[in-house]
Parts: structure tokens; sequence; C-alpha cells
């Protein structure tokens, strides 16, 4: 039997200011009615003690877009998972393809972060995903095998506490979508590999993500091992994430 309720969460990247955020996120808690998934938004680094001030006590958590691999020391620049933790923060992003191509993160980076986020009481979700020529030339299994390895092999019996999202490198930011068959298939790929990795493989939510929006999430989201999104671009715009919430309410 299926334990996992649907999970979205918001990943805003760099955008956002003080004055857009209050917009944003007072649209979205006027809009909640009616949602009964659980929900986040991932917010820059610098937005997390506002975005904690006016989430308080609502059903939409708060979530950071990245943290070191690091527990504290002479990281210039760097927030480790403690500090996270002070702002209340639920989820953090990891292994975002961003990250992997345009900061040099490795395999074996993402999974210490993971770590660290687990060791502070905070869920990781965990970022796999092919990119065009991987999927054109038909590696996508093995790559995104590779990358979730890395992080079970470093997590143990902690893996079931992780959320794990697929995105396909060539579907993020450019509107083009993978099917649903296409997701699931993924999805299963990386269902089947947590199996053989823990007895609660059942619990861990595996989000998708690459331009996911209001029209497609609803096909996306009745897969059977589709368990969420993970939404860039649709989640700064209220009316269009707010329906995707209720894509995944129902
Ligand atoms: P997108 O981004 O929804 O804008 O494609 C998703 C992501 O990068 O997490």
């Amino acid at each position: 039997m299926t334990v996992r309720s649907k999970l979205m969460v918001g990943n805003w990247k760099m955008h956002g200011s003080l004055a857009a955020n209050a917009f944003l996120l007072s649209d979205l808690l006027s809009g909640m009615g009616g949602v009964n998934c659980l929900a986040a938004v991932c917010v820059p680094a610098t937005h997390l003690a506002q975005a904690q001030s006016l989430l308080v006590g609502s059903a939409l958590a708060l979530g950071a877009q990245d943290v070191s691999a690091h527990e504290s020391g002479a990281y210039t620049g760097e927030v480790s998972a403690a500090m996270l933790r002070d702002f209340e923060v639920r989820y953090v992003i990891v292994g975002h393809s961003e990250r992997r191509q345009l900061h040099g993160e490795t395999d074996i980076v993402v999974a210490h972060k993971a770590q660290r986020a687990l060791a502070a009481g905070i869920t990781p979700i965990v970022c796999v995903g092919e990119s065009l020529s991987e999927h054109e030339s038909g590696q996508t299994e093995a790559v995104v095998k590779r990358q979730l390895a890395a992080v079970i092999h470093s997590n143990g019996h902690c893996i079931s506490e992780i959320v794990v999202a697929y995105e396909p490198v060539w579907a993020i930011g450019t509107g083009l979508t993978a099917t649903p068959e296409q997701a699931q298939g993924v999805h299963g790929v990386l269902r089947a590999q947590l199996q053989a990795a823990t007895a609660q493989a059942d619990r861990v939510s595996i989000l998708y993500g690459g331009s996911m929006n209001a029209a497609n999430a609803a096909d996306l989201l009745a897969q059977p091992d589709v368990d969420g999104g993970l939404i860039g671009g649709a989640s700064l715009k209220a009316t269009d994430f707010l329906s995707m919430l209720k894509a995944a309410s129902r």
C-alpha cells in the first residue's frame, strides 16, 4: 500500500525580492484552501528569514536551494545545514543540475550534502537527471542510477528519509517536458533501486521536475511513481502554483 502523500515544491532559484516575495507568499497563503498535498517553497538563502516569518503556522513549508557539504569552518560563502535549521527549514534541494553543471558539484559532493541535511533533521531533495546528449544516446537509466547510488552509498539506512527529484536536464526551463510515460519509466527504475537499498522504499517520494506547469501537472501526477513535483518557473506565479497544488490534492 502506498503511504506517500503528494509533495509539491517550488524552486524559486535566484528570483525574488523582499517586496515581490511578500506578494507571492501572501497570494499563495490566501489560496491554499482545499489544498491537501504537502507543499513547500525553496527560497534564496537571503530570503529565509522573511519567508520563515510569513509562513509560520501555515501549510506551506520552508525550503532552501543548497547546503554546504561541510559541517562548519572556513568555507567562505557557504551555508551549513545547522544554519538552515535555525530558520526551521524542512527541505533542502541538493544536486540540482544547475549546481552540478555550473558549480562543478560531483556525485560525492551531492551525497555529502544529503548527509549533512539528514544529520540536521532536514529532508534533502536529491536531484538526478540526464543531459540532452545522455538522453539521446540512451544513457538515462545509467546516469540517474549512478547519481542516486552515490547518495545511497553514503547514507545507508537513512536513505528512506530522502526525497528524490527526477529532473531531465533537457526539460528544465525549456518548455519541453518528459511525457508521463517517460517520467514513470525513470521513476520506476529509481524506485527499484531504492527497494534494493531499503525495505522502506515505498516511503520515499520521487518528484518530477522540468517544465512542469498547470497544464501538464495532472497527467504527470497520475503516474503511480510520480509523487509530486519540483517546479521552477511556474512556482513564481501564484495562480499557476496553486492550480498545481490543487491538481496534487485530488
Ligand atoms: P522549471 O525548473 O520548472 O522552470 O523547468 C525546474 C527546476 O529546475 O527545478
